[in-house]
């Protein structure tokens, strides 16, 4: 709801859950259900509160010029690209498949888990369609590698019917107000990709998505993956036989495989590690490509943690007041010097850590404490603009500003506090927060503001948007994240 002010039970379990773990329950079961591929949260005390309306209240894709609606879908740059394309784009251009390519076990499910998530987070309407399923489903799970034989026309036929049964899906999706979509299969021959691109026409611009893997070790550690975790071989009790199997149908995919030299495309040559890999753009153009190009470039799949935490209580949150600029509690002091602490535990052996903060006291104060990182002040983590009701309570807003409280109580979302900003605003202005901690290799740990959190969990877990404004940031509360899957 509205008012989420902390009730000072809940304070006191978090101020000591944070140093001795003992308040991870919640986030333990949040994980379990809803894991994101490749994101694991092995600590924390987080969990999103679900309000009432959210499964009746989706977002509607698109802006809807000239409808009843008042507020839009999307803030910033996103609303500016959607408004520009609906207004100049044609409409074929307006809807974007990214194709992957690749041999199997080059990571293209994960680059697709990854790009949908970043995409759903900035606001796009945004769907991974997995062939692989729509094969199992059709043609059940155990196919041995004869299926995938380049000299069997009726596992050609069988293949090629099933990828274009998603592609049909995909293409319905998008005439029913799906933006972009993620269309996950090998699609190693000229042929098939001729065959989606005859399909796409006149319904939406399709950019291939090469992943290109040379390391031998990554290909190796994939492959593991694969068959430990692949539907695929879920009834294959004999790791080595499904190895096997896997090999040979490997071999038969390599044996037709025609890298992309057609279209429009994105190569993405040994980028998993960070370092040392390449990103080949041809023919891209567009607000849309420019960003996922920008993502692709920034991001690599090597494990470090992030942890993110709120700042120590400040008076004014003692006092129910939003915003403001104040110093810490004693409680939050308290807070501070633990936080110092448990970081020096944590990242005894992380020469390279940096911590980041807003720029507002209540952080700087937080972090006062460790010592031995680099600290840096971001703007971009200050906590939600409130405008005019900076400084007040919740009943002071009720209260003088009626209509005001009922918008935003309303669509919480997207209402935007006068002279100040909206959860929507508040996402636009972090995206090259998340940029940069998708670029980091060393372990970040990030001390802001319970609207700013909300809006950095959402992307790591993966939330969807609506959930964004009421999910429940407890007091003190840390997270850790290794991102270290790779398939
Ligand atoms: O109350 C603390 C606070 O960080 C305020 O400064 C901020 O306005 C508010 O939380 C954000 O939470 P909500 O969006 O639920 O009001």
């Amino acid at each position: 709801g509205f008012n989420s002010r902390d009730s000072s039970n809940s304070k006191k379990l978090q101020v000591s859950g944070m140093v001795e773990s003992k308040s991870v329950g919640t986030l333990i079961q949040l994980q379990k259900k809803d894991r994101p591929q490749g994101l694991y949260v092995d600590r924390g005390v987080v969990s999103p509160k679900l309000g009432k309306s959210f499964s009746a209240c989706s977002l509607a894709s698109g802006l809807n010029f000239g409808s009843t609606k008042a507020m839009p879908e999307a803030a910033g740059a996103v609303a500016a690209a959607a408004v520009a394309d609906r207004l100049h784009g044609s409409k074929e251009d307006r809807k974007l498949a990214i194709v992957l390519v690749g041999l199997p076990a080059r990571g293209k499910t994960f680059t697709a888990v990854k790009l949908t998530r970043y995409l759903r987070w900035l606001g796009h309407e945004t769907k991974h369609f997995n062939v692989g399923k729509y094969r199992r489903l059709k043609h059940g799970a155990n196919q041995s590698a004869d299926f995938f034989r380049p000299d069997n026309q009726e596992g050609i036929e069988a293949r090629n019917e099933v990828a274009a049964l998603a592609m049909e899906d995909m293409i319905d999706w998008m005439h029913g107000g799906g933006q972009v979509g993620i269309f996950d299969a090998t699609n190693s021959t000229r042929k098939r990709r001729y065959m989606l691109m005859k399909m796409a026409e006149g319904n939406c611009k399709i950019i291939f998505l090469e992943t290109i893997c040379n390391d031998r070790n990554i290909i190796e550690r994939n492959v593991r993956l694969k068959i430990q975790q692949s539907p695929d071989y879920a009834d294959q009790p004999d790791y080595e036989a499904g190895l096997q199997d896997f090999l040979e149908r490997l071999t038969n995919y390599e044996k037709v495989y025609e890298p992309v030299q057609e279209g429009s495309y994105i190569k993405m040559i040994d980028m998993v590690k960070g370092e040392g890999g390449q990103l080949q753009v041809n023919n891209i153009s567009g607000y849309l490509p420019g960003r996922i190009v920008f993502f692709l470039v920034n991001s690599h799949l090597a494990p470090r943690p992030i942890l993110l935490t709120r700042h120590g209580e400040s008076l004014h949150n003692v006092r129910g007041r939003v915003g403001g600029d104040t110093v810490l509690s004693e409680d939050g002091e308290l807070y501070s010097k633990k936080l110092a602490n448990f970081i020096e535990k944590r990242l005894k052996n992380e020469k390279t850590a940096t911590i980041w903060t807003s720029t507002l006291q209540r952080t700087i104060l937080t972090a006062t404490p460790i010592v031995g990182f680099p600290k840096i002040q971001w703007r971009a983590l200050d906590e939600i603009n409130s405008g005019v009701c900076d400084g007040m309570t919740y009943e002071e807003i009720k209260k003088i500003m009626p209509e005001e409280y009922e918008s935003r109580k309303k669509d919480k979302l997207r209402y935007r506090y006068p002279r100040g900003e909206s959860y929507l605003d508040v996402i636009q202005r972090l995206e090259p927060v998340i940029i940069e901690l998708e670029r980091q290799r060393a372990p970040v740990v990030v001390i802001s503001h319970q609207a700013v959190l909300r809006a950095l969990y959402s992307y790591f877990a993966d939330r969807p948007l609506r959930e964004v404004p009421d999910m429940e940031v407890t007091w003190h509360f840390d997270l850790l994240l290794l991102h270290q899957r790779c398939i």
